[in-house]
This record gives C-alpha cells, sequence and structure tokens, in this order.
C-alpha cells in the first residue's frame, strides 16, 4: 500500500471512531479522534501537493476542526450531532448499504430551441442519441454510447445536455466530479459502479437514460502523484464504458461527457467517446439569437440594434452574451430603487438604451482569449471524431 493510501486509510478509521464517539456524547474522544484524523489528512496534502482529492481533504479539516471547536465549546453542542455524524457516516463508510450513490437525477427542463446555434453539435446528438431511441430498429449493428462535449467555458455544453435529455424524455443523472469524490477513495469506485447499475436498470427497462458528467477533466483527468484508489475509479469506469459497448445490447444508455480542458484527458478515456464534438464560441448568427433570446423580456428603446450589438460582441461567450444583458437589466433597476419611485407600485423602470448595452459591452472582456481558441482547435484537429 502506498503512502498516500495509508494515510488516507488511517484518517478515514480515526474518522470513523471520531463519528462513534460523536454519537455516545464522549466529546472528549471525539474530538481527539477528530484531530487524530486531521492530522493525517494535512500530512498527506502536504506529501502529495498534487493529489486530485486534496481539495475534499482540505475541505475535511475544516469541518473536522469547526466541529471540534464546537465539541470544545462551553456549553457544547447538544443538537448538531446529529446531522453532523450522520454526514460524516454517509461520508466516511464503506459498506455497501450505506453509501447510497450520490447522483442528482432530478430532469432539467432546457427545451432544443434555448440553446442557440451549435448547429453541427446539435446534429452529432441527433444522430449519435436522438434518432437510435427513436427507431432503433434502423441501427442494425449497434450505435455508440459515449458523446464527449468540449470547448470554451460559457458557450452552451451543459445547456446542451440537459436539452439533449428533455428532448429523448430520458431520465437525466448528473454525475458532478465533487460528489463522486466526496466519498472516501475505495468508495469512489463502488459509487461509479452503483451509478451505472442503477441506470442499466431503468433503461433495460425500457426508459432512455443519459448520464451526464459535467468537468470530467477532473476525475478522469490525467494526473501527476497518482495513488491507487483513483486509478481504481477510472478503471471502473472505463470498464462500465466498454459495458455499453458489448454487441447485442439495444437498451439506451448513454454517456455524455463535457470539459474545457480536453488536453487533460487520456486516450485510454477518449477513445471510448466515439462521437467528440466541439462546441465552440457563438458566431454571427448565434449572437445575435443569444441576444434576441435575452432581450425578449426586457422593455428596450427603438435604437437598440441587435444586429451592432452582436458585432460589437466577437469573441464573446453565450454566459458572456447573458451577462451584459442582465447588468443593462440591472442597471435601470437600481436607477429606479435610487429614484424612490421603485417603491409605488406599479412603476416601472426605463426602457434600455444602445448606450446601456454599449457601455457594459466596454466594461466586459470576452471571458476566452485567443490562445484558448487555439488550443480547442488544435485538440480538435488531433481528436476529432464527428
Ligand atoms: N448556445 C447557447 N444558447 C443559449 N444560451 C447559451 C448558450 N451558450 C451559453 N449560453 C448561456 O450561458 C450559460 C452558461 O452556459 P453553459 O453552462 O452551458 O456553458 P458550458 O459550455 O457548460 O461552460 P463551462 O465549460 O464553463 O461549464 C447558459 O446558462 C446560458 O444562459
Ligand atoms: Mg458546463
Amino acid at each position: 500500500m502506498s503512502v498516500a493510501n495509508q494515510l488516507e486509510q488511517s484518517a478515514m478509521q480515526y474518522a470513523s471512531q471520531a463519528v462513534q464517539f460523536d454519537k455516545m456524547g464522549n466529546k472528549e474522544k471525539a474530538a481527539e479522534c477528530y484531530n487524530n484524523a486531521i492530522e493525517q489528512l494535512q500530512k498527506l496534502v502536504k506529501l502529495y501537493p498534487d493529489y486530485t482529492f486534496n481539495r475534499l481533504y482540505i475541505e475535511k479539516v475544516t469541518t473536522y476542526k469547526e466541529r471540534i471547536k464546537l465539541l470544545r465549546s462551553e456549553d457544547g453542542d447538544e443538537t448538531g450531532y446529529e446531522k453532523f455524524t450522520s454526514f460524516e457516516t454517509r461520508h466516511t463508510s464503506t459498506s455497501e448499504s450505506e453509501s447510497e450513490p450520490q447522483e442528482a437525477s432530478e430532469k432539467p427542463n432546457v427545451k432544443w430551441g434555448e440553446v442557440a446555434g451549435l448547429e453541427d453539435a446539435k446534429k452529432a446528438i441527433k444522430e449519435v442519441i436522438v434518432y437510435p431511441v427513436k427507431r432503433p430498429d434502423l441501427f442494425p449493428l449497434g450505435w455508440s454510447r459515449g458523446l464527449l462535449l468540449f470547448g470554451p467555458p460559457g458557450c452552451g455544453k451543459t445547456l446542451l445536455a440537459a436539452a439533449v435529455a428533455t428532448e429523448i424524455d430520458a431520465d437525466f443523472i448528473q454525475l458532478d466530479p465533487a460528489s463522486i469524490m466526496s466519498k472516501w477513495l475505495g468508495a469512489a469506485e463502488q459509487n461509479v459502479a452503483k451509478v451505472f447499475g442503477g441506470a442499466r436498470k431503468t433503461a433495460i427497462a425500457g426508459k432512455p437514460v443519459i448520464i451526464f458528467i459535467d468537468e470530467v477533466d477532473s476525475i478522469l483527468g490525467v494526473h501527476t502523484n497518482e495513488v491507487g484508489g483513483e486509478v481504481r475509479m477510472r478503471n471502473q469506469f472505463l470498464k462500465e464504458m466498454d459495458g455499453l459497448q458489448d454487441k447485442g445490447k439495444h437498451y439506451h444508455l448513454y454517456v455524455v461527457a463535457a470539459t474545457n480542458k480536453p488536453w487533460d484527458l487520456d486516450w485510454a478515456f477518449i477513445r471510448r467517446f466515439q462521437k467528440r464534438v466541439m462546441v465552440p464560441l457563438p458566431d454571427y448568427a448565434t449572437r445575435l439569437q443569444m441576444f434576441e433570446l435575452n432581450c425578449t423580456q426586457l422593455d428596450l428603446t427603438p435604437d437598440v440594434n441587435l444586429h451592432e450589438l452582436t458585432k460589437l460582441t466577437e469573441g464573446y461567450s453565450g454566459s458572456d452574451i447573458k451577462d451584459i444583458c442582465q447588468v443593462v437589466r440591472q442597471e435601470v433597476i437600481r436607477e429606479l430603487f435610487e429614484s424612490g419611485k421603485a417603491f409605488e407600485s406599479a412603476t416601472k423602470p426605463r426602457p434600455i438604451s444602445m448606450k446601456d448595452f454599449q457601455r457594459s459591452i466596454s466594461n466586459r472582456k470576452p471571458s476566452v482569449s485567443k490562445e484558448m481558441i487555439l488550443s480547442y482547435d488544435k485538440w480538435f484537429d488531433q481528436f476529432k471524431a464527428l
């Protein structure tokens, strides 16, 4: 066992002992064990500064410190322990019964039409997911199950994934990297298996399922200083992906992953996503559509020219454009409040003018740089799979 693993294991043992003492009301012992867990975790973080789970462990250290403070405070803590310990039990336990997969399976409600532009990406998604779901009989050779969306931040990757789920009326299981990692190691691998197991059941029962992994680079990327548990978790993931490809499997379970750092992914992972699609910065037509979408509910003066605004925002992302529209809206509302009139019923803010937009745009730089765009193009050339 590597040193990192040993430290992890021993931190985990101390933490679960602490939780037991905490439950029994033995504050002194509990604090002592939390403290021991803290020491192990701090050692780990210091020895392996690049370790993927460090962020989680640093958070744990803070939580345990706060817990110790409460336990040692004058009047102690009689009420909070239940909430705290049940949370920690879930997060420190590796036993089957106690560790539930931690995915959110709520249905996003994004419609296809709310995603501006991105025609290539939409086309790819239709081919990989929508058509096989609607007419599986047309795909005797099977179909791909993995779709990787990559591109600069704020251009619609997350939005697209949500829209697909609505389009095919699928169960949408969002695997948030932080939630996989919020399991102590060892459990992370089981957690992946469980999420896929559950999804498979639903899919076999006839309901399409999309497992969506946002910011996938943070769990499946290449890291220096890897230790056992992490590698096992990634291997489990690769195994699950392979399982989906076996011939003769006709249920609809898809894995859609999104990243804005595709270069952090290794080939083993990349090649399991048969479709790799770039979600680029919006072009002219798309930005125009974005302004239209964002302005539908705004009261504008007649001089506002959306074509002009579209020209001014070359290089801006979808989320930049949304922010620009929000800022101008906030401005007129702020004015209304400052004038004191907002407190009279039915008063409205003044309409938004072209000047307001121009000011908002000039106060805001595009969030994606030219160099970044070049890196995406380069990666796309190397790894594209349409
Ligand atoms: N193509 C688009 N159509 C409509 N709105 C968009 C589009 N792209 C971005 N937006 C707006 O920007 C916001 C952020 O987009 P989204 O979260 O999908 O970006 P992302 O590509 O997933 O970014 P990140 O890489 O940072 O996760 C959306 O909620 C939406 O309001
Ligand atoms: Mg996103």
